[in-house]
């Protein structure tokens, strides 16, 4: 497979992006003070990773198959209350924060692929974006339903 120059350049970024999630992530899960926050930011990082993955791959022509990982993203639905009204204000703030700052993560990256999305040609590397938008979303997901569900919306 060959792919355009601009397809390209607009890999080549997205990249870069999926490169930044890991280390967002991977920061957020060291910071986290709730646990199951540590293990959300923990899990979401390995899918980043495997973004990263993907996107080298197509980069370096080799069309990966799309995975089909719907049990995955079961653990990234329940939480608990971790923070309730007794709780230390101050790592609620923080954990806020972390949340807040990874959901316009997932905002911004959802935008990167809508672009890639329009401008490319190739069915199958589409279909591969998709799948890689379709898990953004449910990162961005993911960390709303645990500030729900913790008072922090
Ligand atoms: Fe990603
Ligand atoms: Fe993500």
């Amino acid at each position: 497979m060959i792919l355009t120059e601009k397809e390209t350049i607009l890999l080549k970024d997205t990249q870069t992006q999926e490169q930044l999630c890991v280390q967002k992530y991977t920061k957020a899960a060291a910071k986290a003070k709730d646990p199951q926050l540590k293990a959300l930011f923990e899990e979401i990082s390995e899918d980043e990773q495997e973004h990263v993955k993907t996107v080298t791959k197509i980069l370096n022509g080799v069309i990966p198959v799309v995975p089909s990982n719907t049990d995955k993203t079961k653990s990234k639905e329940s939480f608990t209350a971790y923070y309730d009204d007794n709780a230390d204000a101050t790592a609620k703030q923080e954990d806020t924060y972390l949340c807040n700052d990874c959901i316009d993560i997932e905002k911004y990256v959802a935008g990167v692929y809508n672009n890639n999305i329009f401008s490319c040609q190739d069915r199958q590397v589409c279909e591969n974006l998709n799948h890689i938008q379709k898990e953004e979303q449910q990162h961005g997901a993911s960390i709303l339903n645990y500030m729900s569900v913790n008072g922090m919306l």
